[in-house]
């Protein structure tokens, strides 16, 4: 039997994947997909439609396309995610990054570098945020917590990658620190427990420990944030990620005690990161 060309895998591809939510676009995904198994650029799978992979290639596409039809997410499959320019291990034990966590790191690169020293992740998962705040301000020096070990594992295998050092404490949020911290950041669960069920099929392959944010969805994040003034030094500053309608509630934990400053929006235009700091 001849071996299929790019062109024959892109349309069976296409016709493999359901459409939904987690995947808009199919045929875009069966190019990503191909690509990745192929160790090729989307631009060239896009372009040489007459190509034929070596037959691994086609197999291990094709597995990929079997579980990607079954809900899993892509990056678990290739093992690799992107956030910020740079390659992060993903896998099951820890959340997949997302693009709306960059805002964290573009909040924080702002800061006047010379007026951070001491910075605390809490709740790493694979480490995006804190080892990329090493990797671009190579003189802070970065702590991060997470309360499960797989993640921490996940987390120091990425710091290694990145050639960065970064303190990994396991605890519960920031329990076994004492600071002062002059930046505090923070992306951790946020979902309340209620609607975990409802969503996308993706997002429920990320650990739940990653996502249930409480009965209603603050309880992680309403305890960090009554901990700040004793973790930030004075003029210390917290970027925390939050869901849609959840800013405004944080504020009113952060009471009198943090001073708010208008939160950064996500292309949504939700109100994605919260910025407090002790007055
Ligand atoms: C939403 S994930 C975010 C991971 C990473 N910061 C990111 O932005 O991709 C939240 C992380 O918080 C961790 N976590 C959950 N509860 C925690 C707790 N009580 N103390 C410390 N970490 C916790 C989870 O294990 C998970 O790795």
């Amino acid at each position: 039997m001849d071996r299929p060309t790019v062109a024959a895998l892109l349309t069976e591809g296409a016709a493999e994947l359901p459409r939904r939510e987690g995947i808009p676009d199919p045929r875009r995904e069966a190019v990503w997909l191909l690509a990745r198994a192929w160790g090729r650029s989307e631009v060239t799978v896009r372009t040489d439609a007459a190509a034929v992979p070596p037959d691994v290639v086609v197999g291990r596409y094709r597995e990929w396309l079997r579980r990607r039809a079954a809900g899993e997410p892509a990056h678990h499959l290739t093992g690799s995610c992107p956030f910020w320019g740079r390659e992060f291990q993903v896998c099951p034990d820890v959340l997949v990054p997302r693009p709306e966590t960059e805002l964290i790191v573009e909040a924080a690169l702002a800061l006047e570098p010379g007026r951070v020293r001491r910075v605390l992740d809490v709740g790493t998962g694979s480490g995006c945020l804190a080892v990329t705040l090493v990797c671009e301000r190579p003189g802070w020096r970065v702590t991060a917590t997470d309360l499960s070990p797989r993640a921490l594992r996940v987390a120091a295998a990425n710091a290694r990658r990145h050639g960065v050092r970064v303190g990994f404490v396991r605890c519960d949020l920031a329990s076994a620190l004492t600071g002062p911290f002059d930046l505090v950041v923070a992306n951790l669960p946020y979902v309340p427990s209620a609607s975990l069920p409802d969503l996308p099929l993706e997002v429920r392959h990320d650990p739940v420990s990653a996502l249930d944010g409480g009965p209603n969805g603050l309880d992680l994040v309403s305890r960090l944030v009554k901990d700040l003034p004793r973790l930030l030094a004075p003029a210390g500053q917290a970027l925390l990620e939050v869901g849609a309608g959840q800013a405004e509630r944080v504020r009113v934990v952060a009471g009198e005690v943090l001073a708010w400053e208008k939160p950064v929006n996500d292309l949504g235009g939700v109100h994605r990161v919260v910025r407090l700091h002790r007055q």
